[in-house]
């Protein structure tokens, strides 16, 4: 950190041309048809942020490019790995380095998923996705659609789907553990918190200078344009309805992950959704997330699985305690309580951490006689889809359970937009059947020049 605070953006820039120039990579198709022991070489787009966590992720295999739009932002990154190539534009980065890479990793900002995602699914490389998945349900489905089809691997960035304790809860669950489960409440303190991001905000109208370093039209992508502003980032973007997705989109993936795939919600033709939150002043509304927001979501029977009503809570907002829950226990920042007919169970974020049985005297008299594990333990998050993209089994977060996912958060982000009107989702026509201006917000136009 204090080495990238000490780089000016003047220096940066002006060092740039040699690194690149040192560029060298064994393309992967002079190691043949890639056996299990070569490596991958990897393209990252979005280097710096989260991608910095990506790469660490990787190191195993050869990170042989590196494309940020932003020089100062992936400045450690081009530092680590002075032999990649360096790119501003993944576009050029993908046509340059085609048979050079054999998967991509993706952690721009939420709203320039999709576009870098399809370009790699289309090109046959294997994609991990920062989370959300993307932006819109259109692009998520697509997306999902398009790498099965490819037969290309994907791995989706809810790290916690590759926990033990994610497992250990769905076993649990399985097991009929709190017996038959109809409510569940998922709750973030976001956006409020040490993370703070831009809500509740007009649009600026001041026009401060882009910084040296940042093409700011690439950063915008296929969003409608508007002059750059340091409200839009970094990080602050998750905020701003045209590039982020709100708290439920950021940390939705993470906190519903245990939920969707314990209660199976994957698996479901209709959804009802509601949502409210503390916006009022339109304007406000068509730029910004709220401070807070409720969403409720209503799920039919799944197999021998009752009906379910989930509802997520934003803002500092958390859920009504169970009676029989003791009265020295909290509920943290973030987490989640499935609310079952013999019990409750209890986790924070990220792969149900902490996940407890409650009350206590539940969970210790279930601890001796716990069920088997039974199902298949992951290698690490990014290992599993390292090991997919040589041969292996697909990584347990792949799109066809991260897409779900995601478009459960990107359903809730549409509700907001209709609040207050209880609406009907058919997940295969990716249709609302009961309010058609709810609709418009499925697949929202790309700026000129900009295609899936
Ligand atoms: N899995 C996790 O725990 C986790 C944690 C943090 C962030 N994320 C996700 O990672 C993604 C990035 O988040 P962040 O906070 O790192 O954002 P950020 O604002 O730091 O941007 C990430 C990097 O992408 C670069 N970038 C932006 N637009 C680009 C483009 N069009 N092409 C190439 N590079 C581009 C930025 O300059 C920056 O270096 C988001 O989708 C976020 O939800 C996931």
């Amino acid at each position: 950190m204090k080495q990238q605070t000490q780089l000016t953006r003047r220096k940066f820039v002006g060092g740039m041309a040699t690194s690149v120039a040192a560029f060298s990579i064994v393309p992967s198709h002079v190691l043949g048809a890639n056996p299990p022991s070569s490596k991958l070489n990897i393209a990252v787009i979005g280097s710096g942020g989260r991608g910095r966590a990506n790469i660490n992720g990787c190191r195993s295999e050869n990170i042989v490019a590196l494309c940020d739009v932003d020089d100062i932002r992936a400045a450690r990154s081009f530092e680590e790995y002075p032999k990649a190539k360096r790119y501003k534009d993944f576009r050029i980065m993908m046509d340059d380095m085609d048979k050079s890479i054999d998967a991509v990793i993706v952690a721009t900002p939420d709203h320039t998923h999709a576009v870098a995602a399809m370009r790699a699914i289309k090109m046959g490389k294997h994609v991990y996705c920062e989370k959300p998945l993307a932006h819109s349900l259109g692009e998520v489905r697509r997306l999902t659609e398009a790498a099965r089809q490819q037969g290309v691997q994907t791995q989706m960035g809810n790290q916690g789907h590759s926990s033990e304790q994610i497992r250990r809860v769905c076993e649990w669950i399985w097991d009929g553990a709190i017996g038959d489960i109809r409510e569940v409440h998922t709750w973030s303190s976001r956006p409020s918190g040490g993370a703070a991001f831009a809500v509740n905000m007009k649009r600026p109208t001041d026009r401060p200078p882009v910084p040296e370093g940042l093409d700011w039209d690439l950063w915008l992508g296929p969003a409608q344009y508007r002059p750059y502003h340091p409200a839009y980032l970094p990080f602050k973007w998750r905020g701003w309805l045209d590039f982020g997705s709100g708290a439920l989109g950021d940390m939705g993936c993470h906190i519903l992950d245990p939920t969707v795939w314990a209660m199976k919600l994957d698996q479901v033709d209709t959804i009802a959704i509601e949502a409210t939150t503390t916006h009022f002043d339109e304007e406000i509304m068509n730029e910004t997330f709220a401070v807070a927001s409720i969403v409720r979501f209503e799920f039919p029977a799944r197999g021998s699985m009752p009906p379910l009503k989930l509802t997520w809570s934003d803002g500092r907002l958390r859920p009504p305690r169970p009676d029989d829950m003791e009265l020295k226990r909290y509920y943290r920042s973030e987490g989640a309580i499935f609310m079952g007919e013999k019990g409750n169970i209890l986790h924070g974020s990220h792969g149900a951490s902490g996940a407890r049985i409650v009350p206590e005297t539940k969970m210790k008299a279930y601890e001796a006689n716990l069920p088997p594990k039974s199902l298949p333990r992951s290698q690490g998050h990014h290992k599993d889809w390292i090991l997919a993209c040589k041969g292996g089994k697909p990584a347990s977060a792949n799109w066809d359970f991260g897409g779900p996912l995601t478009e459960l958060t990107l359903l809730g982000m549409l509700a907001m937009r209709r609040q207050n009107r209880k609406l009907i989702w058919d997940v295969k026509t990716m249709r609302i059947t009961n309010d058609e201006e709810a609709n418009k917000y499925v697949d929202p136009a790309y700026r000129q020049g900009w295609t899936l």
